[in-house]
């Protein structure tokens, strides 16, 4: 790792967020900052995150659990805003325990935080089923149908009740109730027992009992005391629920939810890190003006290993999309880019930076995130040199070919925002601080 840390002193309180479609290597950065932190957060989403550490020769794929877990100094937060799928938590606790990591001292779990049910999962499939050709692609993890209860509120079941064992049987079996009925009359599914369930989930929580808290108060002591707060958040910009490409986006607020997700108020982060790819990837529908379904992005797949993380699912590539990025770094009031994998650009004759769209004949700078009218969108393109040297063991900016440095003054120039980190591989020393 280049040796400039000492801006990371200066960074404070910082959030980290992704600001294109996801897997954008959030995890990555989230674990290399977290040295430098004593609080790792993450404040929503649930396990359709797939956060990529790596270290030596080890890999780690975190769902619901903080990147930031492999720091022992750093207590792990999952806060309110999270949906928690207990069965997906325990396999993740148990996965680190197989590989020596013991979560016991440092993980906690918001009390207040909504629990994911076999009923959520099953309707995620269910409907997307339904939609044929207008499937959003998710990855049927339940997370949709688990903010909806909460939205809901007289269908929702929390962390707090499962751990009651009066108040989840009365919750459960009325829900459950509620479920067979729509699931019948609209999918014809056959009815769920609520009594397995209650059983299977009964145990759970009580394994994750030790870990649960009021996570809102624990934040709020740290943040009083003036202790590191780092967020991680999971999915992206624009994915977010409200600002972007709906209907084809996720549904918490990915990119504008830390205060909701955390109980802090947003004064408590004083930066916010954008993490962006080199270029461009989606996985799911929806749409991407930039992507190219040719062989140039099947070439982006295969050198930058584009499946998913959570799915196995191939990603969509293409180009690094600026429009999508002036759009995302205001939204999220990014002070700093992270621009990740810029090692699997090598080898390209030329770069392609989308830098406006056209829209119906209409040049438009300024992202729309309606996806009907994003899906007819071209984009118009500045092209850039690329270059053929590998530049995995680069150890600082300077040492870069020139095509990549312009390359990367060109983004900060057509973003607006500094580039303060660059990853040129997916091992911690991989990284150029700047
Ligand atoms: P996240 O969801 O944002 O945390 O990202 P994912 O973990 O889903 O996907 C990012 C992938 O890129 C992971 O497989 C990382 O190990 C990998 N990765 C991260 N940074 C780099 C990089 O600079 N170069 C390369 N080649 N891979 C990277
Ligand atoms: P990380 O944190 C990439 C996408 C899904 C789908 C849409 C809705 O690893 O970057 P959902 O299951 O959330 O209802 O799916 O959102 N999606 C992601 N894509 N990375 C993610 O998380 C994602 N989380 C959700 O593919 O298109
Ligand atoms: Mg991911």
């Amino acid at each position: 790792m280049g040796n400039n840390l000492s801006w990371l002193q200066e960074l404070g309180n910082t959030s980290v967020i992704g600001l294109q479609w996801g897997d954008e290597g959030k995890g990555k950065i989230v674990d290399l900052l977290t040295e430098h932190y004593e609080f790792a957060i993450r404040w929503n989403g649930g396990s359709n995150a797939g956060h990529t550490v790596r270290v030596g020769d080890k890999k780690y794929a975190f769902h619901l659990i903080p990147s930031g877990i492999l720091h022992k100094q750093c207590t792990s937060v999952v806060a309110n805003g999270v949906v928690i799928d207990p069965l997906k938590l325990l396999e993740e606790i148990d996965g680190l325990a197989g590989k020596g990591v013991d979560v016991a001292d440092n993980l906690k779990l918001s009390r207040a935080a909504h629990v994911v049910l076999p009923y959520h999962k099953l309707q995620d499939q269910l409907s997307e089923s339904k939609l044929a050709g207008s499937k959003i692609g998710t990855t049927a993890r339940g997370i949709g149908p688990c903010y909806a209860d909460k939205a809901n509120r007289s269908t929702a079941i929390r962390l707090i009740d499962m751990l009651d064992e009066v108040r989840f049987r009365e919750k459960l079996q009325r829900v459950v109730a509620e479920k067979n009925v729509i699931f019948g009359a609209l999918y014809q599914a056959p009815p769920l027992d609520w009594q397995p369930i209650f059983e299977q989930y009964r145990a759970c929580a009580e394994q994750l009992r030790p870990y649960v808290t009021d996570t809102t108060k624990l934040l709020h002591t740290a943040y009083r005391a003036g202790r590191r707060l780092l967020f991680e958040g999971a999915n992206a910009v624009l994915l977010d629920l409200d600002h972007g490409t709906f209907p084809f986006v996720t549904s918490s607020n990915c990119g504008t939810g830390l205060s909701v997700g955390t109980g802090l108020p947003g004064a408590a982060v004083k930066n916010t890190l954008g993490v962006v790819k080199a270029y461009c990837s989606r996985v799911g529908a929806g749409p991407f003006p930039t992507e190219q379904n040719n062989p140039l992005g099947d070439k982006i797949r295969q050198r930058g290993h584009e499946y998913g993380t959570t799915t196995g699912r191939p990603r969509r590539c293409g180009w690094l999309d600026a429009v999508a990025l002036r759009y995302t770094a205001a939204i999220s009031g990014a002070t700093g880019l992270c621009l990740m994998l810029l090692d699997v650009l090598s080898t390209f004759d030329t770069l392609k930076i989308g830098t406006a769209y056209n829209i119906k004949g209409q040049i438009t700078d300024w992202f729309e995130p309606d996806a009907l009218e994003l899906e007819g969108a071209g984009a118009v393109y500045e092209e850039l040199p690329g270059w053929h040297e590998p530049i995995e063991q680069a150890t600082s900016f300077a040492e870069l070919p020139k095509n990549a440095q312009a390359y990367v003054h060109r983004i900060e120039e057509v973003v607006g925002v500094p580039v303060k980190i660059i990853s040129v591989g997916p091992a911690r020393h991989q990284t150029l601080i700047r």
